[in-house]
């Protein structure tokens, strides 16, 4: 965020993907800065509205719209820096190594990490315009897989996201017919940054919370 209270594109150091092209990941950063300036125009014109301490009923139409948008373009932002970060250049080694902190959680969390990685794979084939994210609950360490509808329809409030995969068309489009999308599913799992991964998940010793 820059000083002014907007927000400011990042740069993504991203090439030579296994599966997906550096066009679609040109193609995929724009539309990542999109995101980024929409945020900043509705936050900037809701601001606008509310300068005067007051949301009258002839505002209150457009501010609505204003605000239903902002969680739209918002969250389309935050996710496609989760995505981008959890890439990496040159491509990944596959699944994760066994004795990764990733690997131990999905094991804790779903008996196994190939019982986990079906329940991710489920989700990212999913029919629909979204994406699947494994999350953790940061009150006990538990991850669980979800799917997201858009950017911003269940996404879990204080859970932490832990490895996001974009399955929007336009995240393969130029690489994979809308029907292949099993086939980029599986370069996605290619080019996985295990190590930014771990250090996403909080290390959870002793007892567990029951907030669950
Ligand atoms: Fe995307």
């Amino acid at each position: 965020m820059s000083s002014t209270g907007s927000y400011t594109p990042r740069e993504f150091n991203l090439r030579g993907l296994k599966g997906i092209s550096d066009e679609t990941l040109d193609m995929h950063f724009k539309l990542y800065e999109g995101y980024v300036k929409e945020t900043n125009k509705l936050t900037e014109k809701i601001a606008e509205f509310i300068k005067d301490k007051n949301v009258d009923q002839e505002e209150m139409p457009a501010y609505s719209e204003l605000t239903r948008r902002l969680g739209f373009e918002y969250n389309g932002m935050v996710l496609h820096e989760y995505y981008f970060d959890n890439l990496q250049s040159g491509g990944g080694i596959g699944d994760p190594a066994q004795s990764s902190q990733f690997a131990k959680a999905a094991e804790t969390s779903f008996g196994s990490y190939d019982v986990w990685k079906t329940d991710f794979v489920g989700i990212g084939k999913m029919r629909g315009v979204g994406w699947a994210i494994c999350y953790q609950n940061p009150a006990n360490g538990r991850l669980s897989n979800h799917w997201i509808t858009l950017h911003e329809t269940g996404n879990v409030a204080g859970f932490t996201p832990i490895l996001v995969m974009d399955v929007w068309e336009h995240a393969f489009l130029l690489d994979y017919k809308p029907a292949e999308r099993p086939k980029y599913i599986e370069a996605f799992f290619s080019n996985i940054a295990w190590d930014a991964v771990d250090e996403r998940l909080k290390k959870i010793t002793g007892v567990q919370s029951a907030r669950a």
